[in-house]
């Protein structure tokens, strides 16, 4: 099937190649005035000027969509959710208003361990059918390309349960996903007192079972004071590591204990959250230590989760005039995120993080692409990937997007050349 979509107002994140973005490079967005964009079978075929329609595409297909002056970018590629869970939790939320902190809420029992609790008592069928609603809902706000978290699990059992809810998601969704293993999101209470317990049970008893049953492609460890150390960080990378699962890791959300050094000795693809940055963390991270033949670690940006928590948000200006490369991601979950709304993650980005519209849109997109190793298939447009396209709404132009947050500014969404 070959559909051509013309008349495009502004074609946006049109590259023939691609490159992870790093520093300068993220204010680079290019984009085709008045354009054109052929897909055939789901991919993207070619696009251009529509000065060059009749030379590209001499034989014009039958199925043809006139974009009427509205603006077409590359979906929404959100490398950090933890979209399958069992129940929000707005009690905490309330808890929060009166004034109690995330590291209360989480010592008293609340926090991860809440959701532990109702996603034991929660069936893989109740669990897949209420994360296949917000997969909908997201991808009807631009998302076509998402990565999700076990680690509300925290049992041999219920991990497995949820990663195996992600691996059905996988198979029945027209979306791309990556499944990452996080049994290390906190200590169970039974096993506060013996983190070794825990690691070994991790170790020992789920990733030989998450690696047999291909249920993940990455390992993640919540390295936070009152978590897991960079020390047990290491450990349990280095044996998800050895059945082929890079990190990618929640780091510096409350306090910097030493995670980045850690994670990029690990040489993991991506370190997450980030509100909590030292000068000496920064400089890590801007790659003057990586290897040249390495892309480099990512820094990806959760600043609805900053926003909920009412948090710091990260140093998006620091890290970006620093060389590093930066994603943006939601986040969603039940605890610090209940949005997978990448629209409001982008216009965040921009009012509170003084990202411009174009490094947003960058890091939501290709550097989001690059954040889940999905670089060759989604985040730009480029002939061989997957048609994933947001249709805004007539808009006066691309900064109106992130300017005018709070409003449904997306038309339509197209993933694999089929509008959902
Ligand atoms: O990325 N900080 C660790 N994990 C999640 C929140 C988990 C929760 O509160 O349920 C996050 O913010
Ligand atoms: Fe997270």
């Amino acid at each position: 099937m070959t559909t051509l979509i013309n008349n495009i107002k502004q074609l946006i994140g049109t590259r023939e190649e691609t490159t992870l973005l790093r520093g300068n490079a993220l204010a680079n967005l290019p984009s085709i005035e008045n354009a054109f964009i052929l897909i055939e079978d789901g991919i993207i075929a070619d696009y251009g000027a529509m000065y060059e329609l009749e030379l590209k595409v001499p034989q014009l297909p039958k199925d043809i969509i006139d974009a009427q002056g509205k603006f077409v970018l590359p979906c929404w590629c959100d490398s950090h959710t933890h979209l399958v869970f069992a129940a929000s939790r707005e009690e905490e939320f309330i808890d929060k208003i009166k004034g109690m902190s995330y590291a209360d809420i989480a010592a008293k029992g609340g926090g991860i361990l809440n959701s532990a609790k109702k996603l034991e008592a929660a069936s893989e069928d109740e669990l897949f059918l209420s994360a296949w609603k917000r997969l909908e809902e997201v991808s009807k706000l631009g998302t076509g390309a998402i990565e999700i978290k076990s680690g509300y699990g925290l049992s041999v059992q219920a991990e497995l349960k949820m990663l195996r809810v992600i691996k059905k998601l996988k198979e029945k969704s027209n979306l791309c996903i990556k499944a990452t293993f996080l049994g290390a999101h906190t200590f169970p209470l039974e096993y506060k007192e013996n983190h070794q317990g825990y690691i070994d049970l991790i170790i020992n008893e789920m990733l030989p079972v998450v690696a047999n049953e291909k249920l993940a492609d990455y390992i993640d460890v919540f390295c936070e004071t009152g978590f897991f150390s960079p020390h047990e960080m290491e450990i349990i990378c280095k044996a998800g590591m050895s059945y082929g699962l890079k990190p990618k890791l929640h780091i510096n959300q409350l306090n910097s204990i030493g995670g980045i050094e850690a994670a990029i000795k690990l040489n993991a693809v991506s370190v997450d959250h980030l509100e909590t940055m030292t000068d000496n963390d920064i400089k890590l991270l801007s790659g003057g230590t990586i290897p040249a033949n390495l892309p480099g670690v990512i820094g990806t940006l959760l600043p609805t989760a900053a926003f909920f928590l009412r948090m710091n948000y990260q140093p998006a200006r620091k890290l970006i005039d620093s060389n590093c490369a930066v994603a943006l991601a939601s986040d969603y979950n039940p605890g610090s995120s209940p949005s997978g709304n990448m629209n409001f993650v982008v216009a965040l980005s921009c009012i509170q993080m003084k990202m411009l519209p174009e490094e947003a849109i960058n890091a939501a997109t290709l550097n989001g692409a690059y954040a889940m190793e999905l670089q060759n298939e989604v985040g730009s447009i480029t002939i061989g990937k997957k048609a994933n396209l947001i249709f805004t709404k007539a808009i006066p132009s691309l900064p109106y997007l992130p300017y005018s947050f709070g409003n449904n500014l997306i038309d339509k969404v197209m993933i694999k050349g089929e509008f959902i």
